[in-house]
């Protein structure tokens, strides 16, 4: 387990979550077999299910926040059908894999780098497909920025590349200016999120189902929501909230049993790098205009209102193949259109 540097209030708190780490996290994906790795100084749990034949290759799915390897339900099965290994790791914070106190340990780069020693132990030598959802995507652009040998195609649901909020740039921007100027207004639930404050209000197993039952889309009997964009979330609205209708109720106690292990400051992390990556990308900034070479798939989640096309439209310049298949549906799209979501998949996978 990581030794935090400072001895304070965050680390403090951090730790509480570390000691509630639960070894036998429910959801497991069926057909797949869960495995220990070790891997940038941490212990990485990832899901593998096999295709019937000989591989026809590998495929590595990013979850993300909040979420674990399960994200991946509706996938695994239907991608391993089509011939593929298929690898679903609980990313760092989540599930069975180690969480950390060290916020630069969930830098993009870093956790790139963690991947790289995953892939050099379960599928060396090969070149992979990574597939990536949410803050999954943001490492996805991440890992095909530092390690494209690694990979044949990748594809991101539901997060868009778009600078300067991802990717490299010369000057440094804070997202509160962001924000502020216009430039991404829903955006503004990342300032809440990044805030160590409220790694406070989401520590006990009820504030962790609150959370999901917003994330997941809950509403007040008069249809208001409890996440928003401009806000995140808001705190008088989620005592009101009835039941989300996105995931079963068997799932969703899954979710809230899984998220709980762990405790969400991990996944809070995510948001907390930005000024790091920036710092790490710097030098590939000072190069030039980064453009992706390897062949991606970006599938807009349309109705997904923290992600508004404005984002998306202009993605194209930073790709040289870029292919966009957008599915009406909200953020969590690959359940709530998991049959859609896999033709496209299986179509884009075809031509590759
Ligand atoms: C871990 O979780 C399982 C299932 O939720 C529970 O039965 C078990 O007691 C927990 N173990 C620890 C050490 O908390
Ligand atoms: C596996 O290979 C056999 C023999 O070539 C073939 O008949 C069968 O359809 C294949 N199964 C799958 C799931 O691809
Ligand atoms: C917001 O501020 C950034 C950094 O100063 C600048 O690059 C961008 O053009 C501004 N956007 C708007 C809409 O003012
Ligand atoms: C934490 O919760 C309190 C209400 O209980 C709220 O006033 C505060 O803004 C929250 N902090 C964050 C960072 O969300
Ligand atoms: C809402 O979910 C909770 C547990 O998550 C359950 O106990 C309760 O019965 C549900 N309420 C309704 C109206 O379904
Ligand atoms: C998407 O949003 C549109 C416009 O608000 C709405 O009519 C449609 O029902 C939504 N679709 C889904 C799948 O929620």
């Amino acid at each position: 387990m990581h030794v935090p540097r400072l001895f304070s209030w965050l680390t403090l708190a951090c730790a509480t979550a570390l000691a509630a780490n639960n070894e036998t996290a429910p959801g497991i994906i069926p057909g797949t077999t869960g495995q220990y790795i070790a891997a940038g100084g941490h212990r990485y749990y990832y899901l593998e299910a096999n295709p019937v034949n000989a591989s026809l290759g590998t495929i590595l799915l990013f979850h993300g926040f909040p979420d674990f390897s399960y994200a991946w339900r509706y996938q695994v099965p239907f991608l391993t059908s089509l011939g593929y290994r298929v690898i679903a790791p609980d990313m760092l914070g989540y599930g069975n894999t180690d969480t950390s106190c060290d916020v630069s340990d969930f830098a993009l780069k870093k956790m790139s780098t963690d991947m790289v020693e995953v892939l050099d132990q379960i599928a060396p030598g090969e070149k992979i497909i990574i597939g990536a959802h949410d803050w999954g995507a943001g490492l996805a652009y991440s890992f095909a920025m530092w390690y494209p040998e690694y990979l044949k195609a990748f594809f991101t649901i539901s997060i868009p590349y778009t600078r300067p909020w991802l990717g490299p740039s010369l000057e440094w921007i804070d997202m509160l200016d962001l924000v502020q100027n216009h430039t991404y207004p829903t955006m503004a639930y990342q300032l809440q999120w990044r805030d160590p404050a409220v790694n406070r209000n989401f520590s006990t197993k009820s504030q962790v189902r609150s959370f999901l039952n917003a994330g997941f889309g809950g509403l007040t009997e008069d249809g208001r929501g409890g996440l928003s964009p401009f806000e995140g979330m808001q705190y008088d609205i989620i005592p009101l909230l009835r039941n989300q209708t996105l995931v079963n109720p068997e799932d969703f106690e899954i979710y809230v049993e899984n998220i709980n292990q762990k405790g969400m400051s991990g996944g809070f992390n995510w948001y907390r790098t930005r000024r790091m990556n920036w710092e790490d990308e710097l030098p590939l900034a000072k190069r030039g205009d980064f453009k992706y070479r390897t062949p991606h798939l970006f599938i807009p989640a349309t109705n997904d209102s923290f992600m508004p096309p404005e984002l998306y439209t202009n993605m194209g310049q930073y790709f040289e193949s870029e292919t966009v298949e957008p599915v009406e549906a909200g953020h969590w799209a690959m359940w709530e259109k998991p049959d859609q979501v896999n033709e496209i998949l299986r179509r884009w996978i075809a031509q590759l």
